[in-house]
C-alpha cells in the first residue's frame, strides 16, 4: 500500500508524513531529504553541477539509506550520518541545481518505486500523488494559507536560534510557492483525485486524524481486512 502526501513548502508535510506512518506501522519516505542527500553528495564530491549527466549517475548511485530511529528518520549517504548536514543552508541553496533536473528525477523515481515494492509506505514530496505514485490508494494534499506556513517556517528557524521578520519568511516561502509550481518537471499540482486537507487552522496531530479516518472510511487500514 502507498499513501501519497503532496503539498507546497512549510505545510507540515514533513511531521505529519512521520507521524501518519507511525500510526499505520508502515515506513516514511522521506523524498525531501533524498533530493538532499544527493545534492550534498554532488557538492561533496565536486561534481559539475551543472553537467545533467553527471548528476544523474549520483542519483542512480549513491548509497542513500533512510532509517527510522525513535524520534524521526536518520539519513545515510554511502554510509555515513548525514542527517544534519543535508538541511545546511549550503545544500538548500543549491538543490534546485539538481532537483530541476529531469535525469535526477527520473533516477530518483525509480528508486521511490523500488521502495514501494519492498514495503507499505507513506511517500512524501511534491510529485509523490503526481507523478511517482499516480495509482496510490490514497492522495493527500495538505495545503495551509500562505501566512500560516510562514509563521511555522518562522517557528522552524527559531528553533534553530534564527531570528527571521514574518513578512520576510512570507516572501521566500511565495518565491518557492512559484518555483515549485512552474518547473517543467516535477510540479507541484493538486490532482481531482487527492484528498484535500486545509491545515490552515489545524492541530498536528488533527490532521492526522483526519487522515486516518479517510483510510478507514476505505477500508485501508493496514492489519484490518
Ligand atoms: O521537503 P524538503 O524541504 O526537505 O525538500 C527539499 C527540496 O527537494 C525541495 O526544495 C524541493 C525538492 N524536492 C523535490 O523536488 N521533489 C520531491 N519529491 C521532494 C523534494
Amino acid at each position: 500500500m502507498v499513501i501519497t502526501l503532496d503539498g507546497p513548502a512549510a505545510a507540515g508535510k514533513s511531521t505529519v508524513a512521520r507521524r501518519l506512518a507511525g500510526r499505520l506501522g508502515v515506513r516514511y519516505l522521506d523524498t525531501g531529504a533524498m533530493y538532499r542527500a544527493v545534492t550534498h553528495e554532488a557538492l561533496r564530491s565536486g561534481v559539475d553541477m551543472d553537467d545533467p549527466e553527471q548528476l544523474a549517475r549520483l542519483a542512480r548511485r549513491t548509497r542513500i539509506e533512510l532509517r527510522p530511529d525513535g524520534r524521526g528518520l536518520r539519513v545515510f549517504c554511502e554510509g555515513r550520518d548525514v542527517t544534519d548536514e543535508i538541511r545546511s543552508p549550503e545544500v538548500t541553496a543549491n538543490i534546485y541545481r539538481v532537483a530541476d533536473r529531469p535525469e535526477v528525477r527520473q533516477a530518483l523515481r525509480a528508486r521511490q518505486r523500488e521502495f514501494a515494492r519492498r514495503c507499505d509506505l507513506v511517500a512524501e514530496g511534491r510529485d509523490q500523488g503526481t507523478e511517482v505514485f499516480p495509482d496510490a490508494e490514497v492522495k493527500f494534499f495538505l495545503d495551509a494559507s500562505l501566512e500560516e506556513r510562514a509563521r511555522r517556517r518562522q517557528r522552524d528557524l527559531r528553533a534553530d536560534g534564527c531570528e527571521a521578520a514574518l513578512d520576510e519568511v512570507m516572501a521566500q516561502v511565495a518565491r518557492r510557492d512559484a518555483r515549485d509550481s512552474s518547473r517543467p518537471v516535477g510540479a507541484l499540482r493538486r490532482l481531482d483525485d487527492m484528498v484535500l486537507i486545509d491545515s490552515t487552522k489545524m492541530a498536528v496531530d488533527e490532521v492526522v486524524e483526519a487522515m486516518v479516518a479517510e483510510i478507514e472510511r476505505r477500508g485501508l487500514m493496514p492489519g484490518r481486512t
